[in-house]
């Protein structure tokens, strides 16, 4: 792949609209001097309202290789509640892409969910497919003649997950490490699709361990698929990681009672918002490594993700 470097109209946008780099911001607990940690959050959820967290990371080199290579326009995947489409149809809007969406599920039109109706008022255009034709699109794009009728679109995977993601993802480790001072011991993010915790991998220092909290029932098969995409950037394999398995709450946007009252109880506690569906889980499991697994005196910074704009939607 052609190696990218943002161009100058392109990073004067990103300036102009997007907040990078994000906050690093300190969190306190008796618990966290007690065992000499340091902990902090990589506030990506701040980097914009409506492409916010590990979407705009993951998009980010994936619009700039569309924009080298000459595609005007996007086309990507995802459910009613996508917070990757939403994002992709909001970044098409403020830097100047078509955009297009396949939606699982031909049942929904515009209408079905307010992530939709906000795509579709950004100008993205909705092709709403059965399952069985979005898994076929998805697993071989090239060769469905609905993906083929958009030979001039340049596609993105579900989720935004592919190689071009971990470039960006890669530019917010580098932050951690300046706004620090040095490398952190542990960086703890959520995992979907693996493409988040790919590029922290690949970018971090050897010494920092990577957790990743798997929101996901039956995610094992991301193991294999987090191992390949960082020895696809890196060019070899790294070993300093870990996902969890156990802190799904039951799977995939599920939710227990005691992840909402523990949810709730850190609002109280730090004033800023988590979601169910990655940020909490990541923040509940961190509760219990903390006691368990890691290091005293060292230091930690969590990923929130962002998602807190499709929490809200989804709620309406
Ligand atoms: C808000 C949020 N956090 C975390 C993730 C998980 O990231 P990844 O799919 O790269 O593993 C997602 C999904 O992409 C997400 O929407």
């Amino acid at each position: 792949m052609t190696e990218i470097t943002a161009n100058t109209t392109f990073s004067q946008q990103i300036n102009q609209i997007l907040r990078i780099p994000s906050p690093l911001q300190k969190l306190n607990d008796k618990i966290f001097d007690e065992k000499s940690i340091k902990v902090f959050v990589k506030r990506d959820d701040l980097i914009h309202p409506e492409i916010s967290g590990n979407k705009w990371r993951k998009l980010k080199y994936n619009l700039l290789n569309a924009s080298h290579l000459g595609y005007r326009s996007i086309l990507t995947f995802g459910g009613a509640y996508s917070n990757h489409i939403y994002a992709t149809a909001a970044a098409g809007k403020y830097f100047d892409f078509e955009t297009i969406g396949i939606i699982r599920g031909d049942e929904l039109n515009i209408n079905s969910s307010q992530t939709l109706k906000f795509a579709t008022e950004c100008g993205m255009k909705l092709h709403f497919v059965t399952r069985n034709d979005y898994r076929a699109m998805r697993e071989n794009p090239q060769n469905h003649p609905l993906i083929q009728s958009f030979i001039h679109s340049k596609i993105v995977p579900e989720g935004g997950t592919n190689e071009s993601a971990l470039g960006g993802v890669g530019e917010m480790v580098d932050e951690i490490t300046e706004q620090l001072g040095y490398a952190p011991d542990y960086i703890i993010c959520p995992v979907g699709t693996g493409g988040t915790i790919s590029g922290i991998i690949a970018k971090s220092a050897i010494k920092t361990q990577v957790i990743g909290i798997c929101v996901l029932k039956n995610g094992h098969y991301l193991q294999e698929e987090v191992s390949r995409l960082v020895e696809s950037n890196v060019g070899y394999q790294k070993h300093n990681f870990e996902i969890l398995w156990d802190c799904h709450h039951g799977g995939y946007a599920k939710k227990t009672p005691q992840l909402m009252n523990f949810i709730e109880a850190f609002y109280e506690k730090y004033s800023f918002e988590i979601e169910y569906i990655y940020s909490g889980k990541m923040f509940f499991a961190f509760d219990e490594l903390i006691k368990s697994k890691i290091m005293p005196n060292s230091t930690v910074v969590l990923i929130h993700t962002g998602g807190i704009q499709g929490l809200q939607l989804k709620n309406e």
